[in-house]
């Protein structure tokens, strides 16, 4: 099978700017947000929750976890074919317009539905200790669904000419079973395409049938210890990953994330076998900005895949991309990722 693109993302396009919590903020949200998690707010609460923080942002820059690990991806220098599904809006603040930022990277974007009258989505990341807590508006993503809808034969043929598809999440209601029909259909026309999954915690806390659906589909679930509990309703990691792994086609790998190392559950036949991959855990102060850390580690997992190294390879990169990115705010580490990339193919052509 020869594929048009190595990785296609499916997810948000955002404006995300950082900031410290301060204690306006702090007054402002409280009891109505989930600290630590990502959460849905209106345009009136994140413009307030801006104005508080205004002076104190640190950084800005276009986001969205599928548009995140695809950036990151065109950044390692690797060569990837890359491309993206999703729906961009105009910008808060003044330069270049979401696509053209996109097609800078090399990132193709001909199903990128460009919405210039409207206000892209906005995503404000506080953070404290190493932890962030992500205020989301949706803005033009809530037109996913209706983007989708028109165009499905065209999103069907695009993602089914993709090595690998990498889904993350949306907050409208109706993208969850859209996403679900687009991917069966991908499913049903292109059977090697595989298909990497990252909920977020909005998501896996959702209890839906459509996002059962995706991590059903999904060849590796991506998932920190927070998320794989939502999905996997309740009990241990083990039992979480045995309910996500017991449907589904052969070979489906869930990956639980934490600070000490990464899991990897993987069923054969009727056992299920997990695997630790240890790291050194960065301490709290050496943190800058655990926003977007987990999308370094999906573009770990997904530069492994197209590059026809093992699964285990793949987690070794994602935790090395993901470390690296704790260590910078926001995307500035970027330039260094192709280094990061490259201490890990070296390595990995040293041991075989
Ligand atoms: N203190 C730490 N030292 C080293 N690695 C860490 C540390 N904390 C987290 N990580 C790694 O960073 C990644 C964080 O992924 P996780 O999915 O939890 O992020 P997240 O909070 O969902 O962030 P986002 O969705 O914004 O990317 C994981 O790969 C984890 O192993
Ligand atoms: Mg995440």
């Amino acid at each position: 099978m020869v594929f048009r693109f190595d990785v296609v993302g499916v997810g948000a396009l955002n404006f995300d700017s950082i900031a410290p919590v301060s204690p306006a903020a702090r007054s402002l949200l409280r009891g109505g947000v989930d600290w630590g998690a990502e959460c849905r707010v209106g345009a009136a609460t994140v413009d307030a929750a801006m104005r508080t923080v205004h002076a104190a942002v640190v950084r800005v820059a276009v986001g969205g976890s599928a548009y995140n690990t695809v950036a990151a991806l065109a950044h390692t220098g690797a060569g990837l074919r890359l491309g993206y599904v999703g729906v961009a809006g105009r910008l808060p603040v003044p330069g270049a317009p979401i696509v053209q930022r996109l097609q800078r990277l090399g990132i193709d974007t001909e199903l990128v539905r460009d919405v210039p009258g409207e206000l892209s989505g906005v995503c404000l990341s506080l953070v404290k200790d190493g932890e962030r807590t992500l205020l989301v508006h949706p803005g033009a993503n809530d037109r996913m669904a209706g983007h989708l809808e028109s165009r499905f034969e065209q999103v069907v043929q695009y993602l089914s000419a993709a090595r690998t598809v990498h889904v993350t999440s949306l907050l409208d209601e109706r993208s969850p079973a859209v996403l679900a029909d687009v991917l069966a259909a991908v499913r049903d026309r292109s059977p090697e395409t595989a298909l990497t999954f990252d909920p977020g915690h909005v998501w896996a806390g959702s209890g839906t049938a459509p996002v059962a659906a995706l991590a059903t589909m999904a060849d590796h679930v991506l998932v920190n210890e927070r998320e794989l509990l939502a999905l996997g309703a309740t009990g241990d990691d083990t039992w979480a990953a045995d309910r996500i792994l017991r449907v589904g086609r052969p070979g489906r790998v869930v990956h639980v994330k934490r600070p000490a190392g990464v899991t990897t559950f993987i069923r054969s036949g009727p056992l299920l076998r997990a695997r630790f991959h240890p790291q050194d855990t960065l301490a709290a102060d050496l943190v800058l900005d655990a926003t977007g850390a987990g999308d370094l580690y999906a573009a770990g997992v997904l530069a492994a895949l197209a590059g026809g190294a093992h699964q285990h390879d793949g987690v070794r990169l994602g935790l090395a991309l993901a470390r690296h990115k704790l260590l910078h705010l926001a995307d500035a580490g970027h330039a260094d990722l192709a280094a990061v990339y490259e201490d890990w193919a070296r390595r990995r052509a040293r041991t075989g």
